[in-house]
């Protein structure tokens, strides 16, 4: 299979957003929209973990599957308001999201934390969406694939080749998150293939590697296009079923 044809993933992360009468209109809405694409293109949720068993219920059965935004670093024990990954499982998830740069920098959470958070989500047997992502002064300072490879590699460096081939990478630049400025596909693309090489070093070269950062129905083909581009992670617009799945169907319209 080439490059250009490989599948594409589509993740939601809702992020701080919902409540249990919208989550089940949007629930139904995207699991009816994705039953009409195409088997090439894989979409999923990752809500709250309150609202796990809502979304558990809701989608099993459908072509979606949902998953959390973050776990503990630990399986258990007295560490008050976390949640653990077997907690998750019990849920039928499939994804936990680590290391977004919410969490790095609002929660203080070092590459170090992410890489261990990667570990306690495998031994569950979840997919981590390990997100990696430089801000504009680090862009600016021409310090991104130093940035990115040093965040991959805390992650990379503490799994073996098979437990790294399990993993989804998420290039989210940070400036452009909830700006409305997304990279352009070229440089968003520049930085998957440097990814790439990464990945494949570690003999990991197949693993899906998603763009975040204002994703809206209007950019997702043309980023979705780019050969190592696998798929997006959306924020804002995956709130609006109509956005979430105009972006599904661009990733169709590309997809293998
Ligand atoms: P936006 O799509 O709202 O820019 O958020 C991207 C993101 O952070 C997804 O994890």
């Amino acid at each position: 299979m080439s490059k250009q044809q490989r599948a594409k993933l589509v993740v939601g992360n809702w992020k701080m957003h919902g409540r249990l009468a919208a989550n089940a209109t949007l629930l139904r809405a995207i699991a009816q929209g994705a039953g009409e694409l195409p088997a090439a293109v894989r979409v999923g949720v990752c809500v709250p973990s309150l609202y796990l068993a809502q979304t558990q219920s809701l989608l099993e059965g459908s072509p979606v599957v949902w998953g959390v935004q973050d776990v503990s670093a630990f399986t258990h024990g007295a560490y008050t308001g976390e949640v653990a990954a077997p907690m998750v499982s019990d849920f039928g998830a499939m994804f936990a999201i680590v290391g977004h740069s919410e969490r790095r920098a609002y929660h203080r959470e070092s590459a170090e934390l992410v890489a261990v958070k990667t570990q306690r989500a495998l031994e569950a047997g979840l997919t981590p969406i390990v997100c990696v992502g430089e801000t504009l002064e680090e862009r600016e300072a021409g310090s991104t694939e130093q940035v990115v490879g040093a965040q991959l590699d805390e992650v990379l460096e503490k799994l073996s080749a098979e437990e790294a081939a399990r993993l989804v990478v998420a290039y989210e630049p940070v400036w452009a998150i909830g700006t409305g400025k997304s990279a352009t596909s070229e440089q968003a693309q520049a930085v998957h293939a440097f990814l790439r090489a990464r990945l494949a070093a570690k003999g990991a070269a197949d693993v899906p590697l998603l763009y975040g950062g204002s994703v809206k129905p209007d950019n997702a083909e043309e980023l979705f296009r780019q050969p190592d581009i696998d798929g997006g992670l959306i924020g804002g617009a995956s709130l609006k079923d109509r956005d979430f799945l105009a972006i599904c169907k661009a990733a169709a319209s590309v997809a293998g």
